[in-house]
Order: C-alpha cells, then structure tokens, then sequence
C-alpha cells in the first residue's frame, strides 16, 4: 500500500485539499465526515460506476455512521446536458438536500461536472465532494471548480466555477477502467508534463509503460504531480483571466477533432488531447518557435504508450483541413474572432499564442489530412 498524498489548492475561503492514494473509498466516512454539519450526504454517480464503486463508498461512510442516499444517472456524455441536470437536481430535492449539507460526485467527468453544477445551483449552492473514478478525472476534471453541462451548442457551455470541498483521488479505482480510457487520461497527463514540466515528461518516458501495466506507486506519483501542477495553476489563475488556458494545450485541435467525428467512441476526449497535442508542437516548429526534432520526441513517447498520434489513427472518414479550421472556429477560447493556440518553445515550456498565421495553420491540417490518404 502506498502513502497518502495531500495537495492543497490554496484559494482562501474557498481552499481545499485533493487526497491521493490507495483505499481512500474504504476510509471516506473519516476522511468526508470533519467536513459535513450533520452525518449525511447524497451521492451522485452513473449505473456502470455505481455497479463498480458505489458499494464501497456506502460501506466507507457507514463505517463513520454517515447516512448516504444515491442516485445513479445513465452512463455517457449524452447525460451531461439539461434533461441530466433537471433529473440530478429533482432528485437531490426529492432527498431533501439542504443548504448545508454535502453532494458527493461518485464517477468519471461526466459525473464530476454535472454533479458540481448541480450542487452550485442547487438551493443558490451547496457543497460537494468529487470521488473521480477515471484517470482523467482524477488528474484534470476534478481539480479546479469548473462544472457544467453541454448544449445543443457545444460542450460546456453552461456551467459555473464551483470549486469542491474536498476531492478524493482512490488509485485503486483505476484498475476497474479498461486500458483504452486509461490511456485516453493518460494524454492529459503528458499534457502536464508537455505545457510546464519537462523533468515529468522525461520520467513518463521512462516510467508510462509500466505505469500502464498498473504500477500503482507510479500512478500514484504520476496523479499526485498532474495534480501539484493543476493546484498551482488554478491558484493563480481560477477563473482562467491568463495562465489556466495553458491547461487547454492540444484542446483547440480536439475540440475540431471532437466536433468532426460527433462526440463518439470513433475519438476519446483524451485522445484528441493527445493527437492536439502532437498537432501543436507540429505548429510550433513550423512557426520556428521550437526545435524540429521536438515534434518527433512528443508523438515517439504517445507511440510508445499505444496512443493514438495523428488524423490517421482516427477510424472512419475526416472532413478536409478547411473544414476543420471552421470548426475550431466555434471553439470557447476564440476571443474576439481569433483563434487562441497554446504553442511550445520546448517540451515544458508552453505558452498561449494569438496570432498564429492561417497559412501555417492550413498548411499543418492540409499535412495532416493528407496522410490519411
Ligand atoms: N480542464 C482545463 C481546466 O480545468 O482549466
């Protein structure tokens, strides 16, 4: 069994800590208790997790006497969206939730952005605990108070920054996700290591493999360190004013990507990530701002940990680059028309960029798109 890790994210009134580690489900009542005003809690979550962890968070609880109800919504993405939130806030309401009291989130980010935005406009805001079952969750969605749901519209575009009380980050439950979903929030890990922290993008070199094989020493320091990196950013930057949209590198080309195959199963969110990522460092050697051979050493490590790298990889038809470039129009971060890219002058040294030439931005995608061929 490994240790306990705490990160704190120091935000004043509303600061909070993320516990890291093995078992944290089986010790959830000590751990969630000295933050509640009366031992009880209403727990949000899906069928599929709940039929994997739900048990054992009751268990956990009860073993603090703390009385939970539960409810589980219907898996997948489809959920997070108006119908999901009015069924998640009639419920809470129906288990007569009070101001005071605490939701707990149980469940991949799906759940954990729902969940928080049902509990930030719940009775004007109650607060709430993320439990994160999927990598992704655990070292990007859970961390930072961003919640909400999608619209017709696009992703996320209704929503609040609601930060959590306390977020538990159970190791163990990784071992229930099957390897694909690993590995798509495992692109947000090299991601960290990719926008700020060129010392972590060497050790996932030499540890991802086996931390893949389900190392959970090394999980645990590969979570723990996307978190401290998370933590810091978000301390400085919470409502995303400047340096909190270095979390977003790799994400104007996923959000295309996303947009182009239908947020289905064809591409992970965490896969887009990583391809964007790929796409991204392509970008920012064409515009002479890193070396040409850093490209190369990005897609070299996602090769190596199976992960898909390139348009290629993507199954079923794409439409073509100026397609894309449409699409990455509708993106959230164009501000004032513009297109906003998170470029690199290095692997750990990213920075946000507003005046990347279309020219070279055509030329990327037209590459790209070409190599499906
Ligand atoms: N997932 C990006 C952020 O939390 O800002």
């Amino acid at each position: 069994m490994t240790q306990i890790d705490h990160v704190h994210v120091p935000l004043g009134e509303r600061a909070y800590d993320v516990v890291i580690g093995q078992g944290l489900l089986a010790q959830a009542g000590a751990l969630i208790g000295p933050h509640l005003h009366r031992p009880r809690v209403a727990i949000l979550t899906e069928t599929r997790v709940a039929g994997l962890h739900l048990e054992a968070l009751q268990a956990g609880l009860q073993r603090s006497d703390i009385v939970a109800s539960a409810y589980a919504l219907a898996p997948g993405e489809a959920t997070k969206g108006w119908a999901g939130l009015a069924e998640a806030v009639e419920w809470l309401l129906d288990a007569k939730v009070e101001r005071r009291d605490m939701v707990i989130a149980l469940g991949g980010g799906v759940i954990g952005d729902l969940g928080g935005f049902a509990a930030a406009v719940l009775r004007r805001g109650v607060r709430f605990v993320q439990i994160p079952t999927s990598l992704l969750a655990q070292v990007d969605s859970s961390v930072g108070g961003k919640t909400g749901i999608n619209t017709r519209h696009g992703k996320n575009l209704v929503g609040a920054f609601h930060q959590p009380s306390l977020v538990l980050a159970d190791i163990d439950l990784l071992d229930s996700l099957p390897a694909r979903d690993f590995l798509a929030g495992y692109g947000e890990v090299v991601k960290y290591g990719l926008l700020g922290d060129a010392a972590f993008f060497d050790w996932l070199e030499v540890n991802g493999p086996a931390l893949a094989r389900g190392d959970k020493a090394l999980r645990q320091h590969a979570v723990r360190v996307s978190v401290e990196m998370k933590a810091g950013i978000v301390a400085r930057d919470e409502t995303e004013q400047g340096e909190r949209a270095l979390l977003n590198l790799g994400h104007t080309f996923c959000h295309a990507l996303e947009a182009a195959t239908g947020y289905s199963d064809r591409l992970l969110h965490g896969e887009g990530v990583a391809i964007g990522c790929a796409l991204a460092f392509d970008l920012s050697a064409r515009m002479g701002l890193c070396a040409q051979e850093t490209p190369g050493r990005v897609r070299a490590h996602l090769r190596a940990m199976g992960m898909k790298t390139d348009l290629v990889d993507i199954p079923g038809d794409l439409p073509g680059h100026e397609a894309l470039i449409t699409l990455m129009g509708q993106d959230k971060k164009v501000q004032d028309g513009r297109l906003r890219f998170i470029l690199a002058r290095e692997i750990g040294a990213a920075f946000v960029c507003d005046d990347v030439p279309g020219a070279l931005l055509g030329e990327i995608l037209r590459d790209a798109c070409a190599a499906r061929r």
